[in-house]
């Protein structure tokens, strides 16, 4: 079962969904300022940050108190690594936004104590507040940061035992074997007053569906985002088999 909160809109294609999401991103922090945005990295979002780019070149919301959150980073490489979370969203979201430096709220990649460095992201978070959008990508085994499938989900920013699939996921192509990840956790996530999932192409469509239809369970942990009061998938055709 879904609680009612949980919707989905299909969009013709990836241009479609970036723009969707692209939208209602802008209105947000038009609409407040002191938004706290959690931001995914990964193939998925990457048009959908272009979108915003201009948008906000072009004057439609301003950026100057905005908070960014990284979801997650890859554990172990070094933080100017072609292949971080670091070196993506400052390319695509934190630079051409100007968010500063003390709006931005980012997991180090090779931390001396990944555990601490967690703890150091918790306690943070818990200063900041509740996060107002957070943005996610559909996980190749149904993971959503890197809460990968597990027994049991962690509720807080924690150091990730990854999946081999995971491992090797595409943005780390040029970049060293990861060991491990840190990552916002379940309830970080699911705490969050809104949740925009973007999921496109036909090779999702398998964990849409199970996203969808599936049972909840962590092993499947995108599956608890039917429980959460406002989260919205927008898919293009290609990922619901259309
Ligand atoms: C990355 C992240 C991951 C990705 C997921 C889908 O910051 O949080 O959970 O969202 O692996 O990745 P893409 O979009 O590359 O298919």
């Amino acid at each position: 079962m879904s609680t009612p909160g949980f919707r989905m809109t299909i969009t013709d294609d990836y241009e479609a969904m970036s723009a969707e999401a692209c939208r209602i991103i802008a209105d947000a922090i038009a609409e407040k300022p002191h938004i706290v945005i959690a931001f995914a990295t990964g193939g998925t979002p990457t048009r959908m940050y272009e979108m915003l780019a201009e948008k906000y070149r072009a004057g439609e919301f301003r950026t100057n108190k905005m908070i960014a959150v990284k979801l997650d980073e890859w554990g172990g490489i070094p933080i100017d690594d072609p292949g971080t979370c670091e070196t993506y969203l400052n390319k695509h979201v934190i630079w051409p936004l100007d968010i500063p430096d003390k709006h931005y709220l980012s997991f180090e990649s090779n931390p001396a104590n990944p555990i601490s460095e967690c703890t150091r992201i918790k306690n943070t978070l818990d200063n900041l507040g509740v996060i107002d959008i957070c943005v996610l990508g559909l996980g190749a085994n149904g993971h959503i940061g890197m809460n990968e499938p597990a027994g049991k989900l962690e509720p807080r920013p924690h150091v990730a035992n990854l999946a081999e699939s995971t491992r090797h996921h595409p943005m780390l192509k040029d970049s060293p074997a990861v060991s491990y990840g840190m990552t916002l956790g379940m309830e970080d996530i699911l705490g969050a007053k809104k949740i925009i999932m973007l999921v496109n192409g036909a090779h999702k469509a398998p964990q849409l569906e199970r996203l969808i239809s599936g049972e909840i369970s962590a092993q499947f942990p995108a599956s608890y985002l039917r429980q959460h009061p406002d989260t919205l998938v927008i898919a293009d055709k290609a990922a619901v088999g259309k």
